[in-house]
């Protein structure tokens, strides 16, 4: 079996975040959310990946590399415009030849990986295979009807009135009959070639379709009280470890992760909280449920369930709470007078301010 992991797409929904990076790449607990996909697929006993990938290409390649750190062979396949799910599997053809093999978008967070889910594939080996998961609101999705033995009888791409509330989660197992149903897919409303229709056809045409309901499930829907909340999930797994440089007048209380190269002086911290490479923490409160990136500053602040990318720094603020902060940005106090806000947002910004 191969894998053919989507990396491409633009990534709209978390602006402004991904206005200066892939999606794909966005951290959850400091770790780009595709590694946990490439990792549940190493996991899954899979070696041979095909990561289809589009304009972000470069940052892409940069982070994943030739796939050796996962166990895995990757080989890149560039597509030149994001034309659906349906398109990359057009596109790899001749890379998949007659395998079966797992579709992963790299931009889904399955809790507990793949591997019953391949070993099911392979044991019972349908011409389909997906993975459906509850959620408040399927019409941003693709959703499937079941009939009453629980089978897929019919599946529609993000549909204004949703027949169920079971959305399809992007990790698909597919036999070489699929390449069959991408061939004779025409371009939907929204101008891609679909997966859920290629589903549709082999439903159609007879073939076996097998499905599996699941929970722990996350998809960058835009909303980041959703990436908060992932984040937080992953790190109620971690345990404690303190690589960096803590001093003795901090105090660390719980599941603490302190990566090698941070620094750590006069502060509290309060686990579960991850501290990336570089990271400095001086004369600060970090609260539970927070992923510190590398290189980052925390400098006579406060924060707690929140996410700082790379390079941010939070100087003198307190306290922030629930919040996103994207690569290098900076959080200073205003000066007291005069009493007006100064801000550079990028577009798409949220911002909250008491005034
Ligand atoms: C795609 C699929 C959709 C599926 C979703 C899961 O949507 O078309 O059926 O539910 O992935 O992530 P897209 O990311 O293209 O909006």
């Amino acid at each position: 079996m191969k894998a053919l992991v989507l990396a491409g797409g633009s990534g709209t929904r978390l602006r402004p975040i991904t206005h200066t990076s892939a999606k794909q790449l966005v951290p959850v607990a400091n770790k780009p959310v595709l590694f946990y996909g490439l990792e549940a697929i190493a996991a899954a006993g899979v070696r041979e990946v095909g990561m289809v990938v589009g304009d972000t290409h470069e940052e892409i390649e940069a982070a994943v590399g030739d796939g050796s750190a996962f166990g895995l062979e990757v080989t890149y396949l560039r597509q030149q415009a994001p034309l659906g799910l349906a398109h990359a599997v057009l596109i790899a053809r001749e890379y998949l030849g007659e395998e079966d093999f797992v579709m992963y978008l790299g931009d889904n967070f399955i809790v507990g990986g793949i591997e019953p889910l391949v070993r099911r594939f392979e044991d019972e080996r349908p011409d389909a295979q997906i993975m459906l998961t509850r959620v408040p609101d399927p019409r941003q999705f693709g959703v499937a009807q079941l009939d009453a033995a629980g089978r897929v009888v019919g599946l529609e791409e993000k549909p204004e009135k949703p027949k169920s509330d079971l959305a399809l989660v992007g990790v698909y197992l597919f036999s070489p009959a699929v390449h069959e149903a991408v061939a004779a897919l025409k371009p939907s409303w929204r101008g891609e070639l679909e997966i859920t229709e290629a589903i549709q056809w082999l439903i159609d045409a007879g073939r076996p379709v097998a499905s599996t309901v699941i929970s722990g499930y996350w998809k960058d829907t835009g909303n980041v009280a959703d990436m908060l909340e992932v984040n937080r999930l992953v790190l109620e797994d971690v345990e404690q470890r303190l690589d960096g440089d803590v001093d003795g007048a901090s105090e660390i209380i719980g599941r603490v992760v302190v990566e090698a190269g941070a620094k750590v002086a006069n502060s509290r911290i309060v686990g579960p909280v991850i501290i990336g490479a570089g990271a400095v923490v001086r004369d600060s409160y970090v609260g539970p449920f927070t992923s510190v990136a590398e290189n980052c500053q925390l400098v006579d602040s406060e924060i707690e369930y929140s996410i700082l990318l790379r390079r941010a720094s939070i100087l003198g603020v307190r306290r922030i709470e629930a919040s996103l902060i994207g690569h290098d940005v900076e959080v200073t106090p205003a000066p007291n007078t005069p009493r007006a806000h100064r801000l550079v947002l990028g577009d798409h910004s949220k911002v909250q301010i008491s005034s």
